[in-house]
C-alpha cells in the first residue's frame, strides 16, 4: 500500500486538491483569505466563508484569495430560508434588547438605539461567485435555484451542499448538487439543516454511512474530526473527504477572537451543547453564562434577528475579551485539539501525515 494512496478520491480530483481535505469555512468574519490560502497552499482545500458580506466585498476577497494562492479554494454562502425575516421592525428591535437589558447592564453598555438591518441580497452574491469562478462553491441551509446549479457547472464550479440527514442528502443529489457534505451534530458553527429541525440532525458516523450508501455523489464527512483517527474512520465508512472546522478556527490565521481560540484547548471545551441565544438559529458552542441563561427562553427570535440583538454584546466580549457573552462556537473534537498546531497549513499536513500513520497501522 503505498502512502496518501487515501488521498485520491472522487473528491480531491474535483477539488483539484492533493489531499480530500478541506478546512471548513467560517461566516460572519472568521474566516481569512489568509487561512484559506494556507491550507490552500498545503494540499488542502481552504474555505471562505462570504455569507455575511455585501457584493462588491465578496468580489474584492475573492479576488484577494485568487491573488494569495494559486491553488483551488472554495467560497461558502448561505442559501435564504423561506421563513426567515427579511429585516427587523422597531417594535420588535425594542422588546428583543429589553429582553436583554440585564447583559447590556452588566458590560456597561447602553441599549442600541434601533436601526433598519438587512442581511445582503443572495441573488447578487451568486453573481460575483459566478463571475469570479473559485473552483468550488459550498453552501448550507438549503439549495440554490437549478439555473444557479446548471451555471456553475457550465462555469466549472463545483457545488458542495451540506445535509444533516439523509433526506437532505437525496434532495441535493436530486437537485444535480456534485458533492454533499454530510454534516454530524457534533460540527462546531451552526447546524445547516433545512428540511427537519436542527436538533434532529444524525451524528456524523451514521449520517456518513447512511449517505455513502445511498448517494451516487461523493460524501466528505465533517463534524467532531480533529486527526487522522477521525479522517481514517470517515473514510472506513464511505466518505470520500473529510471537513474540519473547530481544528482550524483554533489556528494563528482564524479570525476567531484570542479569548475564543483560549477556551477551545480549556477543559471547558468539553462541554459543547446546541444554543439559539446568540443568532436564533441553532448552532454548538461551548456553554458560558450568556448561553446558560437563555437556556430555556421561548422568546428568543429567530435568525437573523437575534443575531442583530445580540451583536452589541458578542463585540463587547471579543473586545474586552470576556467569553461569558461570545458565541464561543466549537466542535466535540475540541478536546482532541493540540496546540502546537498554530498554523493552518502545519495542521494540514499533521492530519495528511496522521491518516497515513493511522491507515498504515491498520493495513
Ligand atoms: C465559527 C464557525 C463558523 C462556521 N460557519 C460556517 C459557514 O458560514 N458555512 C458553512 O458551511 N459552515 C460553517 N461552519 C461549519 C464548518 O465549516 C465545518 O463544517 C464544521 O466546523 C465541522 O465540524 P467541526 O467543527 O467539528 O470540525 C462553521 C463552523 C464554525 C466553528
Amino acid at each position: 500500500m503505498t502512502k496518501t494512496h487515501w488521498a485520491r478520491t472522487r473528491v480531491s480530483e474535483l477539488f483539484d486538491t492533493p489531499y480530500p481535505i478541506v478546512q471548513g469555512p467560517f461566516g460572519g468574519g472568521v474566516s481569512t483569505v489568509a487561512l484559506a490560502a494556507a491550507v490552500s497552499d498545503a494540499g488542502g482545500l481552504g474555505s471562505f466563508g462570504g455569507h455575511h458580506l455585501p457584493p462588491e466585498r465578496l468580489d474584492a476577497t475573492l479576488r484577494e484569495l485568487a491573488a494569495a494562492t494559486g491553488r483551488p479554494f472554495a467560497v461558502n454562502l448561505w442559501v435564504p430560508t423561506e421563513d426567515q425575516p427579511r429585516g427587523i421592525d422597531p417594535e420588535t428591535f425594542r422588546a428583543g434588547t429589553a429582553r436583554l437589558q440585564p447583559w447590556y447592564d452588566a458590560l456597561g453598555l447602553p441599549l442600541p438605539e434601533y436601526q433598519p438591518q438587512a442581511l445582503p441580497d443572495f441573488d447578487s452574491q451568486v453573481e460575483v461567485v459566478l463571475e469570479r469562478r473559485p473552483r468550488v462553491f459550498s453552501f448550507v441551509f438549503g439549495i440554490p435555484d437549478p439555473k444557479v446549479l446548471a451555471e456553475c457547472r457550465r462555469r466549472g464550479i463545483v457545488t458542495v451542499g451540506a445535509a444533516t440527514n439523509l433526506d437532505e442528502g437525496r434532495a441535493l443529489e436530486a437537485a444535480g448538487v456534485d458533492v454533499v457534505v454530510a454534516s454530524g451534530i457534533e460540527a462546531g458553527g451552526h447546524r445547516p439543516s433545512f428540511l427537519r429541525p436542527a436538533p434532529d440532525s444524525v451524528s456524523t458516523g451514521p449520517l456518513t454511512a447512511q449517505l455513502t450508501s445511498v448517494l451516487s455523489v461523493p460524501v466528505i464527512a465533517a463534524g467532531g474530526l480533529a486527526d487522522g483517527r477521525g479522517i481514517a474512520a470517515a473514510f472506513a465508512l464511505g466518505a470520500e473527504g473529510a471537513q474540519l472546522g473547530t481544528a482550524f478556527l483554533a489556528t494563528e490565521q482564524s479570525a476567531a477572537p484570542a479569548v475564543h481560540r483560549e477556551m477551545l484547548f480549556s477543559d471547558r471545551a468539553r462541554h459543547t451543547t446546541l444554543t439559539r441565544a446568540f443568532s436564533g438559529r441553532h448552532g454548538r458552542g461551548i456553554r458560558n453564562e450568556f448561553l446558560d441563561a437563555l437556556a430555556d427562553a421561548s422568546d428568543i427570535p429567530p435568525y437573523p434577528q437575534q443575531l442583530w440583538l445580540t451583536a452589541p454584546l458578542r463585540a463587547a466580549g471579543a473586545e474586552r475579551g470576556d467569553p461569558e457573552v461570545l458565541f464561543l462556537y466549537a466542535g466535540q473534537g475540541a478536546p482532541l485539539l493540540r496546540r502546537e498546531h498554530t498554523d493552518a497549513g502545519q495542521l494540514l499536513r499533521f492530519l495528511v501525515a496522521d491518516t497515513d500513520r493511522v491507515l498504515t497501522n491498520l493495513a
